[in-house]
């Protein structure tokens, strides 16, 4: 295929406290990962590159293979890093030689829409060299200080949350890895230290990223309501 996607799951879920790696901890019969990588397969077809904690590698497979049906070659799977950069970088790297597109994905937004890989696919294809999903902010957002002073406040019509999946042009990500001296919470930064211009597409409400216990039991309602 020349689109893969690498979804990051090697992350070790300690604000979740669910027993498990993040991507393993269970939504209903499934995995976090299982339900991720069902919205995957739903998308454009694609290599699909899941990045496991180590020790997980079997599991994944597992999953992995379910969630792909009659797409099960399409997947392999890779030990992850100790942050997320060195997890994308690790995905990155067992990529096949035909992708020119690639998107990173967090296996924590379970529930993202097929739609929003598409969009991110469809702005890569149209030309853009980097492509981020994002949501208006709803918060009003201040600067706070170590002391926990407001320090300023900032205009919120001005930012904007992002998510993903991010999709990139294959050359420009795996460049701006290699060279990337600083370490960064998403991909987009990474391309943007590179020098690169990101663009943004609509983002979906329902690609939120479990993160904290609230999250999970708010997927676990969104799934118990909306089964596969
Ligand atoms: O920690 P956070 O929620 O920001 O992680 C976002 C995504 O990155 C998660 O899907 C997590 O599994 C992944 N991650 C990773 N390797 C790490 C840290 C996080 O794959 N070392």
């Amino acid at each position: 295929p020349r689109v893969a996607v690498v979804v990051v799951a090697a992350g070790s879920g300690t604000r979740l406290r669910g027993g498990a790696p993040k991507a393993f901890v269970g939504l209903d019969a499934r995995s976090i990962l299982h339900r991720s990588l069902l919205g995957v397969f739903a998308g454009p077809s694609a290599q699909v590159v899941v990045v496991v904690p180590e020790g997980y590698e079997g599991d994944a497979l597992t999953d992995a293979r379910d969630a792909a049906g009659a797409a099960a070659d399409l997947v392999t799977v890779v030990t992850g890093g100790a942050t997320r950069q060195e997890s994308v970088a690790a995905g990155i790297s067992a990529l096949w030689a035909d992708v020119d597109v690639v998107l990173v994905h967090d296996a924590a937004r379970a529930l993202t829409p097929p739609e929003v890989f598409e969009r991110v696919v469809a702005a890569v294809d149209a030309g853009a060299d980097a492509v981020i999903p994002t949501l208006p902010v709803v918060d009003t957002i201040k600067r706070v200080d170590d002391a926990g002073r407001v320090v300023a406040g900032v205009d919120r019509s001005e930012l904007a949350a992002a998510q993903t999946p991010q999709g990139f042009r294959r050359a420009v990500l795996e460049a701006a890895l290699a060279e990337a001296a600083a370490d960064h919470t998403d991909d987009a930064a990474v391309v943007a230290a590179a020098g690169h211009t990101v663009i943004t597409v609509a983002g979906d409400a329902a690609a939120f990223k479990i993160t904290t216990a609230p999250d999970l039991e708010r997927a676990r309602a969104i799934v118990q309501a909306a089964p596969e």
